[in-house]
């Protein structure tokens, strides 16, 4: 009895009790998962919990898409569908030291002229590393989660967002009235500790490791199976606001202080700050606290905090002009070096590789690490067996910064490294070149390792672009004797009944590498060149020597002054390519070549129209460009008269910077190259 008046209706009516059931258990969620507060035992929970399963199940009308219940993950879906943000969502420009900042601030006060404030208010917020998201809420209940896509058009992962602890599916208030419509932007990141948790159980499973926590969250994001979702150790901070309809938030941090009212989680350590020394004080700071994180963290996001003084700022091209992204330098952790291999590469040098016990480092892990060269390891005195740091820089090769000598047991140091004075392929006694600090194996003629990777080379995508010929295939081809230089690809179709009868090859396998190999026998000269392996030569100088002499006779003939009249080739580039040209060795390869049929045709000159917009103007691409693809955009210039060489120089004429450009604009600013916006670049080549 006592219990019926204490229920009241709901103890007779299902709805009523629904209702009371579903606005406990969401109670409790948000103490758990967003304030870290539970409030009652696990095991209370779950018997609420499940006597709301029990009600929905009787009463398959009353689970509705916002219950507590719906965050098991609803049934796969076919595929994920398109969806158009109400507003785009932008990016951000990046910075990498304290001067930008500085700059940043100077152009905002700039910007906003004689009233500007002196000392304006800014938000120093940590920038989470994780898939951006759009949650727009109607009437204060989630109707639709959209990735970021291309700040347009993203799509639909309602689903497999809904699973998200710490997300609300029913807003609180915000303060002064509830939103009619909003879209709160955030970052849907994974736990550290749930992220290795995760590939602990993979990996005892018999799976691959996910290589980082963000690679791992963008896939179960995606993934068409909600349950996957709902097992992962997903959250979600709120960081920004698209469209918000019934309030009005006044500033950045009024919104922050709402959205946590509402019952987002927003990220630990955000500040405000007033003027902008404060705010490098407060980068340091976090960038101090940062390795604290459970989740990753790829900088800091700097935001003036005054809607109105947002409102006046504005945008440029993609970004606003009141935020700045701050990336922090490389990430470090230690480990030990369990041994040193050494690799043979295309030119024969000898190169060092750390094998590590696998570390956690810059969000993924890491088991292999460059050494460099031999002096290398000798000046750091690496050794094996040591405790070693390793670093890591955006996608750059981790690296081995030092060895920690305190670590190393007194009484049975590791030795120290001895580095080979032989090839661990072909046993030759290496040789040291003067001037370079790589030590290397000579026998170019019978080093299986040149064997391998120069033919790898020659048949690679930018090379000779041979399909078919892969890295296993090569080695199957030299192992059988087939084939032991690029020359004697072009005989191979005289052993056909051999190459079909390869392991894993079939005769229609084998007809497709004869047919690629048939078809790069036309393979333009600078592709040729490029393939050749030449030491210095990469694609832009074989492009560039190549349209110079036009003609192989003209090229195989050049001196060392005419090699060096050629844009970009100094004395050291020059001097290899004679040599190459030089050894009779190579000599019998062009000659294997052209007995073979290829056919080394004339380069073809591109005319260049002197009235041309872009006529012999260097102009570099980078960012991400919101109406071409970088590759369109080069093609742009290109039939504009310019050249896009792949970096930065004293010499480029402009710098186009889409969204997210990175170092090479840092580049260009520091060395006063011309910047363009992608509106500025499209006027200029008469597209707009
Ligand atoms: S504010 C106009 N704040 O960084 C852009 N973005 O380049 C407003 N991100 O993918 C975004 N943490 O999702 C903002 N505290 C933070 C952030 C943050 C991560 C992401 C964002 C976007 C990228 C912007």
């Amino acid at each position: 009895m006592e219990q019926t008046s204490l229920l009241g209706a709901a103890a007779t009516d299902p709805a009523a009790r629904w209702e009371q059931l579903a606005a406990t258990i969401r109670e409790h969620n948000h103490n758990y998962y967003v304030l870290d507060r539970p409030t009652i035992s696990d095991r209370a929970y779950d018997s609420l919990f499940r006597e709301l399963q029990d009600l929905e199940s009787a009463h398959p009308d009353l689970a509705r898409a916002d219950s507590p219940t719906q965050r098991v993950g609803g049934p796969p879906l076919d595929s994920l569908d398109k969806y158009e943000h109400p507003t785009p969502m932008l990016s951000l420009q990046n910075s990498y030291d304290a001067d930008e900042i500085r700059e940043f601030d100077a152009r905002i006060k700039r910007h906003l002229g004689d009233d500007a404030p002196a000392n304006i208010r800014y938000v120093v917020e940590p920038k989470l590393d994780g898939i951006a998201m759009e949650l727009i809420y109607e009437a204060g209940v989630l109707d639709v989660a959209v990735t970021r896509g291309d700040g347009r058009v993203g799509e639909n992962v309602t689903e497999n967002v809904r699973t998200i602890r710490n997300m609300p599916l029913r807003l609180r208030p915000f303060e002064g009235g509830s939103a009619t419509r909003i879209a709160v932007r955030g970052e849907v990141v994974m736990t550290s500790d749930g992220f290795q948790d995760l590939n602990r159980r993979r990996l005892a499973a018999g799976l691959d490791a996910y290589v980082n926590a963000r690679n791992s969250t963008a896939g179960t994001v995606r993934n068409l199976d909600p349950k996957n979702a709902a097992q992962a150790p997903l959250r979600f901070f709120a960081h920004s606001a698209g469209i918000a309809e019934g309030v009005a938030f006044g500033s950045h941090s009024g919104f922050l202080a709402g959205a946590r009212r509402a019952g987002f989680q927003v990220a630990e350590g955000i500040v405000e700050c007033d003027g902008i020394d404060a705010v490098i004080d407060a980068l340091a700071d976090l960038g101090r606290r940062r390795p604290t994180y459970n989740y990753d963290i790829d900088g800091a996001v700097v935001k003036v905090d005054d809607h109105r003084l947002q409102q006046r700022l504005g945008f440029v091209s993609r970004s606003p002009r009141w935020a700045m992204a701050f990336k922090y330098p490389a990430e470090q952790a230690v480990t030990k070096l369990l041994k040193i291999e050494i690799q043979v590469g295309r030119t024969g040098a000898l190169t060092p590789v750390a094998r590590l016990d696998p570390v956690f480092v810059g969000g993924v892990t890491v088991t292999n690490a460059t050494l460099h060269n031999r002096e290398e390891i000798a000046r750091k005195d690496i050794r094996p067996g040591d405790w070693v740091v390793i670093q890591r820089a955006g996608d750059v090769i981790p690296q081995v910064v030092e060895a920690v000598v305190d670590r190393r047991d007194p009484d049975d140091p590791p030795a120290p490294y001895e580095f080979p004075t032989a090839c661990p392929e072909c046993g030759t006694a290496v040789v040291e070149v003067e001037g370079e600090v790589a030590v290397r194996c000579p026998n170019e003629a019978g080093c299986p390792a040149f064997t391998r990777t120069r033919l790898r080379h020659f048949a690679s995508r930018h090379a000779l672009d041979i399909e078919g010929l892969g890295e296993k295939l090569v080695e199957q081809l030299i192992e059988s004797r087939l084939v032991s230089s690029p020359a004697d690809l072009y005989t191979l179709h005289l052993e056909r009944d051999r190459l079909a009868g390869l392991e894993r090859m079939a005769r229609k396998s084998a007809d497709n590498v004869l047919a690629g190999i048939e078809r790069s026998r036309g393979a333009p000269l600078h592709r040729i060149l490029f393939g050749l392996g030449i030491r210095h030569v990469g694609q832009s100088v074989a492009r560039r020597v190549t349209t110079h002499f036009v003609s192989w006779a003209a090229l195989e003939a050049a001196t060392l002054e005419q090699l060096e009249a050629v844009e970009d080739v100094g004395t050291v580039v020059a001097k290899a390519i004679r040599e190459w040209f030089d050894d009779p060795g190579n000599q019998s390869l062009i000659a294997g070549l052209r007995a073979g049929g290829v056919r080394f045709p004339d380069e073809e000159i591109e005319e260049v129209d002197e009235g041309a917009a872009l006529a012999g103007k260097r102009v570099v691409v980078t960012g991400t460009l919101a109406t071409m693809s970088r590759t369109e955009a080069k093609a742009a210039i290109q039939a504009a008269g310019g050249t896009s060489p792949g970096s930065v120089s004293a010499k480029t004429d402009f710098l186009v910077a889409g969204a997210e450009a990175g170092s090479k604009l840092a580049k260009a600013r520091k060395l006063g190259v011309a910047v363009l916006d992608e509106a500025a670049f499209r006027t200029l080549i008469g597209l707009d």
